[in-house]
């Protein structure tokens, strides 16, 4: 069978992050490091099971094909989310975006105010688990909601646009802060959050990231 085309990933670089407010350069450095272990997974498991596929072994009963199809979701979401969460970060940011804006209209049509909002996020992050908070869009009705996926990959709403992203899992904070201290993990991403970047993705009609596959 023929072997289908891989497009390969390549490692984003997020060049904004120097100087984050309560979040270090070295808790950066290391998070970016765990971000490319991701892009490099997602490569390997698209060049694998091409070779199923052209190998006559994609089937359901072959126990390999089988565990590498389920890690794709993972895998994929582990770039993908880390694309956002990376991007909508940067130092010298306001807490909360001006009601006024676009963003700040959109959030206090739905939640009341963007203080309820921020209350409502906030307090998803500090659910027990590891995982990610994310404030999405529903494209088909344009209302903005929050959400907790677990992992990477479990409860993401299919075609929802991500606005703005979330990591709670550990890694994400710890060589800054205790596992106990995840609230100043979160205090500290508000204060580093890029408001225009968030902005930017509720005007833009399609969900994009800074991603590149050849
Ligand atoms: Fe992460």
């Amino acid at each position: 069978m023929a072997r289908p085309k891989v497009k390969t990933y390549r490692e984003q670089s997020f060049d904004q992050l120097k100087g984050l407010d309560g979040i270090s350069a070295a808790q950066i450095a290391e998070h970016l490091g765990l971000y490319a272990g991701y892009v490099k997974q997602v490569n390997v498991l698209n060049e694998k099971l091409a070779e199923k596929l052209a190998a006559g072994k994609a089937s359901g009963t072959d126990p390999e094909f089988a565990e590498l199809t389920r890690h794709l979701g993972f895998e994929y979401n582990g770039m993908i989310l880390h694309e956002y969460y990376f991007s909508n970060l940067r130092p010298r940011s306001e807490p909360a975006p001006p009601s006024s804006s676009g963003l700040g209209r959109a959030l206090a049509d739905t939640f009341g105010s963007v203080d309820a909002w921020k209350t409502d996020f906030q307090g998803m992050g500090g659910m027990r688990g590891i995982g990610w908070v994310i404030l999405f869009q529903d494209p088909a009705t344009d209302r903005l909601t929050n959400h907790w996926i677990s992992l990477h990959q479990d409860g993401v709403p299919a075609g929802f646009k991500p606005l703005l992203v979330m990591d709670v899992w550990e890694h994400a904070f710890m060589r800054d802060y205790k596992a106990s201290e995840k609230k100043q993990y979160i205090e500290a991403f508000f204060r580093n959050v890029d408001w225009s970047a968030v902005q930017r993705r509720l005007e833009e009609d399609a969900a994009t990231r800074p991603a590149v596959a050849a």
